[in-house]
């Protein structure tokens, strides 16, 4: 008769192998599915033939390609960003490339989160447009790293990233849904970052503010599991914008090359890094839980360190 000790040792063993071989199948589930197998799904059978794709924080990086691979796709696109001239310079850029589709252009700062201007502004000129695709990309993030009470910018700082990176997704998501509901199709795509799988010390309201960008998104996705509406939150590492300020490389994609794989994977999985590049850093180059804060802690106090020597010697 086997004893009891050698019964516990072979069932924690098959449970550990069980454990690590459907951790290991869905990192290769995640990593290859959606952006080496999968066939791309058809956004304009998704958008239940709307035609057209509003994009928020349009003019650069992400949201610009993400503009630009919409209106590829034989959407019409509404940009939504700050600056006029930056609007109009990505209209002309659109319509160049894709002279068959129409581009309208709404300038707005998201750093205001009047009801009255949104109304005013926005939604008042989308009512007249029947959108299949919303991307809630605008965002915004600290200069550079560093503790909650000396961020940059201060109080006035930590106020404009909340309500950019929670305010636009909110309202927008509420009223472009009252014209996808009935239709019983569209798509929503929400910019968060990889930011919201931790909790980041020294990007505190970004790290927190994207985090509820991944949580509202995958709450909506339950609430409307049984409608046609498809819901993606997108959590990138880095890409290569203004905003990150890094270099285009393979774990750092340029955003056009990351939009375009972003794209591929949506109707596939409510949650992605965005790329393949990504899905791999975060599936299998993942820090250990225990390292992630002393690894990340040396290299945002190293950014700031380099950003701060910058500042001073701007003064002199
Ligand atoms: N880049 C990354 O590594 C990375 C990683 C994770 C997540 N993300 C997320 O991806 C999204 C896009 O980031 P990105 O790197 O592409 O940014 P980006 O290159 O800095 O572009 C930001 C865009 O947002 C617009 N914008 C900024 N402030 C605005 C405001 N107050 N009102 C209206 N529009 C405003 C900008 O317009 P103007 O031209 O007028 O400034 C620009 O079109 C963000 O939500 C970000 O958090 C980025």
């Amino acid at each position: 008769m086997t004893c009891p000790c050698t019964l516990a040792v072979l069932a924690a063993g098959w449970s550990a192998l069980a454990y690590f071989s459907y951790k290991l199948l869905n990192a290769l589930y995640n990593i290859l599915y959606p952006f080496a197998i999968a066939a791309p799904k058809d956004l304009k059978k998704l958008a239940g033939g709307a035609k057209w794709a509003v994009v928020t924080g349009s003019t650069d990086g992400i949201g610009k390609s993400y503009a630009v691979e919409l209106a590829r796709r034989g959407f019409n696109i509404v940009l939504i960003s700050r600056t006029q001239s930056k609007l109009d310079e990505v209209k002309q850029e659109i319509l160049q490339k894709t002279p068959n589709v129409e581009v309208r252009t709404i300038s707005f700062d998201f750093t205001n989160a009047n009801l009255a201007d949104y109304e005013e502004k926005i939604v008042k000129q989308l009512n007249g447009v029947d959108v299949g695709v919303l991307v809630n990309n605008v965002g915004m993030s600290f200069e550079y790293p560093d503790r909650f009470d000396k961020i940059s910018g201060g109080t006035k700082s930590l106020t404009d990233i909340t309500v950019i990176n929670t305010v636009p997704v909110t309202v927008l998501t509420a009223e472009i849904l009252k014209q996808m509901v009935p239709r019983n199709a569209g798509v929503i795509i929400n910019l968060a970052s990889a930011a919201s799988y931790h909790q980041m010390r020294y990007w505190s309201i970004y790290s927190a503010t994207k985090k509820f960008v991944t949580h509202l998104t995958h709450i909506l996705s339950k609430e409307f599991d049984k409608t046609g509406i498809v819901f993606q939150v997108v959590c990138p590492m880095l890409v290569a914008t203004k905003m990150s300020k890094a270099k285009a490389a393979f774990f750092s994609p340029g955003p056009e090359a990351f939009v375009k794989q972003a794209l591929r994977s949506v109707g596939h999985v409510s949650e992605t890094t965005g790329c393949l590049s990504h899905e791999l850093q975060a599936n299998v180059f993942a820090l250990p839980g225990l390292l992630i804060d002393s690894v990340m802690d040396k290299g945002n106090l190293a950014i700031r360190n380099r950003a701060l020597k910058k500042k001073e010697a701007k003064k002199e």
